[in-house]
């Protein structure tokens, strides 16, 4: 299946990683779209027109205010599109084009490495080949249309989150006297060995808190700390803040 890239952003790049075959690639300014396939395999194309007629799936990955622009030279001629607009509702792209089978899908950067989420909006076009591309980027969760904005907020958005918590982890132990490199080391490895134990043994928060917190403990005092500090209420802020409440 051939994939045609309507921009060679940031989004388009970690997408194109992780499917790791050639793409066709658009940017605004073509310089970037050049960059993308030299980077990473493919080839820019002179037009958005001339990608549609190429690819056999379209992914629309530029911003979204850029929608009727690019529906304007992509729909004659395009049959599959899958979008990762953000706060855009299939209703919208279905309207921007009515001739093809529209996806909308919600990825996060580390599809780049074939382990992000991808929720994915159940629709009447759903083409198994499509769903299937994306499977291949990580995790595909499928929901309701009306719940990708809030899925967002918890998968689309969280990279920049765990980034900012590893950062500020390897802060505090830098303070205690940990080098920032081993410090670094042990803060990813220990996130990355905490999902893998809650994937492994389910998805049990609770017990796997008490596993480390032994009464009276340091743990126990730590968590009390993030307790105070108001890391809950934090989260759930940011949740609000996404989806403009
Ligand atoms: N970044 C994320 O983590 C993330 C997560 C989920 C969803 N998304 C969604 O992914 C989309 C792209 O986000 P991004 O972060 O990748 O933004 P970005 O880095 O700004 O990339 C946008 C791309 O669109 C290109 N573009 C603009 N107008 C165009 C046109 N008329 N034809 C073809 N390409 C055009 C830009 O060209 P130039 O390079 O020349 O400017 C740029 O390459 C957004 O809709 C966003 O909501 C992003």
């Amino acid at each position: 299946m051939q994939i045609g890239l309507v921009g060679s952003g940031n989004m388009a790049r970690a997408m194109a990683r992780g499917w790791g075959e050639p793409v066709l690639c658009t940017a605004a300014r073509p310089e970037r779209a050049r960059a993308l396939a030299a980077d990473l395999g493919g080839e820019a194309v002179a037009s958005n027109a001339e990608l549609a007629r190429r690819a056999d799936v379209v992914v629309l990955a530029h911003k979204p205010a850029q929608l009727a622009a690019v529906a304007a030279e992509v729909a004659p001629h395009a049959r599959l599109i899958a979008s990762v607009l953000g706060g855009t509702a299939l209703a919208e792209l279905r309207a921007a084009y009515p001739g093809a089978r529209v996806h909308r899908f919600m990825p996060s950067t580390p599809v780049a490495v074939r382990a992000g989420v991808v929720a994915h909006a159940a629709g009447p076009d759903d083409d198994p080949g499509v769903l299937a591309l994306f499977a291949r980027l990580g995790t595909l969760v499928t929901v309701r249309d009306d719940q990708i904005d809030a899925a967002a907020g918890l998968m689309g958005c969280a990279p920049a989150y765990w980034a900012l918590l590893v950062e500020a982890q390897v802060d505090a132990g830098v303070r205690a006297g940990i080098p920032a490199e081993q410090a670094g080391a042990m803060v990813v490895q220990t996130m990355a060995g905490s999902a893998a134990l809650l994937q492994a043994d389910g998805p049990d928060t609770l017990a796997m808190r008490r596993a480390v917190a032994s009464p009276g403990g340091s743990t126990a005092r730590g968590l009390a700390a993030l307790e105070r500090a108001g890391v809950r209420a934090a989260f759930s802020d940011a949740m609000d803040a996404v989806l403009g409440r």
